[in-house]
């Protein structure tokens, strides 16, 4: 169905798996377009509950975007593929849990793309990093505004001026991570996790969430209020009815998404 990415999927979880290996899982723009189809796919799949990303390979997650792609680009062919439907955008709009499983290098657009993800979960192989500074760029998809407000003005300044890559433990000890688990391992944790919240009410997983990335947007007396109304709109569910019910009665609750 797609050239370079693979999906499948386990349940009600959906992985869209990054597919040019020999190329260290390379993003380009076609990569960029199929993920954004995939996205779209998956959000209108109710059977979909969370997804995850990953890359195909032993070697990495993505090694950032296709370099060949920016020989010949000029900067308004630049502004343009902003304008177009925007890959990280698409990301972050994303109303379902997305999960980032990350096998290896984990590079320039490779780490802003699990920077607009919700939960990320590495193997203690990958290396993670922002190298463009070292071909003369910066980074261009959302990196310099997600890194900061994940892992602190300094360590997101040192990532971005000095290009360095970092484990994935110390990725984890800054934050940039939030699970480590030995290589082997990786799968099997991130399905624990996904399948833990696919478990849940998903239309009160979504305004969790909605509520949670209001946190990043949004000056905190704005986003307590904005806590309130979706806290209110959940009272409207039948799940909160079912949920509440089943607690009382001692009883698993039987979701209906509604
Ligand atoms: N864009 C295009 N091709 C890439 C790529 C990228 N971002 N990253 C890796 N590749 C390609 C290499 O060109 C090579 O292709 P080839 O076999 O046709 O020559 C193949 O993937 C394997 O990469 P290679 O560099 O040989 O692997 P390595 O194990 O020696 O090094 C890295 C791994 C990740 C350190 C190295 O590939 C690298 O620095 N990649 C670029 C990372 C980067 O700067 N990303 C941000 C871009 S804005």
């Amino acid at each position: 169905m797609y050239d370079t990415i693979l999906v499948d999927r386990s349940g009600a979880i959906a992985f869209i798996r990054f597919n040019r290996p020999d190329k260290l899982n390379a993003m380009s723009s076609k990569m960029k377009d199929e993920i954004i189809d995939a996205l779209d796919h998956f959000q209108k799949d109710h059977s979909v509950h969370v997804v995850v990303f990953t890359g195909q390979g032993d070697k990495a997650f993505v090694a950032g975007a296709d370099i060949n792609e920016f020989k010949d680009r000029t900067a308004p062919e630049q502004w343009d593929l902003y304008q177009e439907p925007f890959l990280y955008d698409a990301i972050d709009r994303f109303p379902k849990p997305l999960l980032a499983m990350i096998n290896g290098y984990c590079l320039g657009g490779g780490c802003e793309l699990i920077l607009a993800c919700d939960i990320r979960i590495a193997s203690e192989k990958a290396q993670l990093g922002q190298p463009e500074i070292n071909i003369g760029i910066i980074p261009g998809g959302g990196g310099t505004q997600r890194l900061p407000r994940l892992v602190g003005y300094g360590k997101a300044m040192q990532l971005i001026l000095t290009g360095e890559r970092i484990s994935a433990q110390e990725a984890h000890r800054i934050g940039l991570v939030d699970e480590v688990v030995p290589h082997e391992q990786l799968e099997a944790k991130t399905l624990e996790i996904a399948n833990t919240i696919a478990e849940k009410s998903p239309i009160a997983i979504r305004l969790a969430k909605e509520a949670v990335k209001a946190a990043l947007r949004m000056p905190l007396s704005e986003g307590l209020r904005y806590e309130q109304s979706l806290f209110s709109l959940v009272f409207t569910t039948d799940d909160k009815n079912e949920g509440v019910r089943a607690f009382l009665e001692k009883r698993k609750p039987q979701w209906s998404d509604k």
